[in-house]
């Protein structure tokens, strides 16, 4: 991607604009980010994926459609007899990781690879009848929201008073203080920076595709890395008992001994001392699939080009390739194969064939398990 290339989908900005001016800053409206723009699943496919128990489903129903007092929520999945008639007004269903599901939306999601991977969650789709919407509330993640039919009510503002209506099943804000509204169109897209308020309300029925990102949790990073690092010193580092030829006699039984404390720094730094290592965590934590994701076994034999399956997440450093949770070291040309691996999803024939004999057999084992799919 020419990340300096004006693009349509960003109303004419190029990424690198986008980025510097809007991306976590503030939000933009995009009329016809994608001309012409039709939904890429009809109802009834959206309803059999909620139907499904490894995708991620959630329904929002108002008691009144214009009122928006009373909510009612519920995790699916839902059998098409569990949800409310389609001529009751206000009610929402949202469908997420559609991207896992279906190539076109795996596709749609692509278009934004101008952020890295490494923050790119999902897409989710929302359905919802006349009236319908989530409530007034804000996102802790970058969010672009595209019409994909019918019409859509925003109202956005950038409050600061980010306090909740208490004992909701939802996240509705107690005080919301819109400042812009519009009308999202087919193809229309609106771009949202974390924590900008925001309401959505469906202007007749109405589906809206949210293209999410994820940005992991400073405590949640650090838990998972020492995680990491815990189990890897346990193999590294071995045994090696704490030795103390000169403890002195002690009158003060209970004081903990100087010496103990330091070899227990000493361990630590010693489980530490690999420069490459939390950066092989934090790899391998980003590049794992999320929970509910399975894949189906393959051939795992490499005749010629290759591609990633489209659940796979595979990101690199320097050092490392990381695909679905797992680290390897990389160099070379090996290194530079993967990585053009990583970036385009797909690699071909003669690339594969330039790869060594180590790197041929890994990508046949990922073949095995599904991670990759001969690609004809
Ligand atoms: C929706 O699409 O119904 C809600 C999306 C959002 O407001 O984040
Ligand atoms: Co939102």
């Amino acid at each position: 991607m020419n990340i300096q290339e004006p693009l349509q989908l960003l109303g004419g900005l190029s990424p690198k604009t986008f980025m510097q001016r809007h991306w976590q800053k503030k939000p933009l409206v995009i009329r016809q980010a994608i001309p012409g723009f039709a939904p890429l699943l009809d109802r009834a496919e959206l309803l059999d994926l909620a139907a499904q128990e490894e995708v991620e489903s959630r329904l929002v129903v108002q008691a009144s459609a214009k009122g928006g007092t009373g909510w009612r929520f519920k995790h699916g999945p839902f059998a098409r007899k569990a949800l409310p008639p389609f001529k009751q007004a206000g009610w929402t269903l949202l469908v997420q990781g559609v991207d896992l599901h279906d190539e076109r939306l795996h596709a749609l999601m692509n278009q934004f690879r101008f952020v890295p991977d490494a923050r790119l969650d999902d897409v989710m789709i929302s359905y919802a009848t006349d009236g319908g919407g989530v409530g007034p509330h804000f996102d802790s993640y970058d969010v672009f929201l595209l019409q994909a039919h019918g019409r859509r009510r925003w109202r956005i503002g950038r409050q600061k008073d980010l306090s909740l209506q208490p004992d909701m099943p939802l996240k509705i804000l107690a005080n919301f203080e819109p400042e812009e509204e519009f009308v999202l169109e087919p193809g229309d897209m609106l771009y949202l920076p974390p924590k900008y308020a925001h309401d959505g309300i469906a202007d007749g029925e109405c589906m809206t595709y949210s293209i999410g990102f994820r940005s992991p949790d400073r405590a949640e990073l650090a838990q998972e890395i020492l995680q990491r690092l815990a189990e890897q010193a346990v193999d590294e580092l071995g045994p090696g008992l704490y030795r103390d030829p000169k403890q002195d006699a002690v009158d003060r039984s209970a004081a903990m001994p100087v010496a103990l404390v330091d070899f227990a720094h000493a361990a630590l730094q010693d489980a530490l001392r690999d420069p490459k290592a939390i950066a092989r965590a934090v790899g391998e934590y980003l590049s794992e699939p999320k929970a509910n994701v399975w894949f189906d076994g393959g051939e795992p034999v490499v005749h010629g080009a290759v591609r990633l399956d489209r659940k796979t997440r595979m990101l690199y450093d320097a050092d490392h390739v990381f695909i679905n949770g797992e680290s390897f070291n990389a160099s070379g040309k090996d290194a530079q194969l993967m990585q053009t691996l990583a970036n385009t999803r797909c690699l071909s024939a003669a690339d594969v064939k330039r790869l060594s004999a180590g790197a041929r057999s890994l990508m046949e084992d990922w073949c095995a398990v599904g991670w990759l799919h001969p690609d004809d």
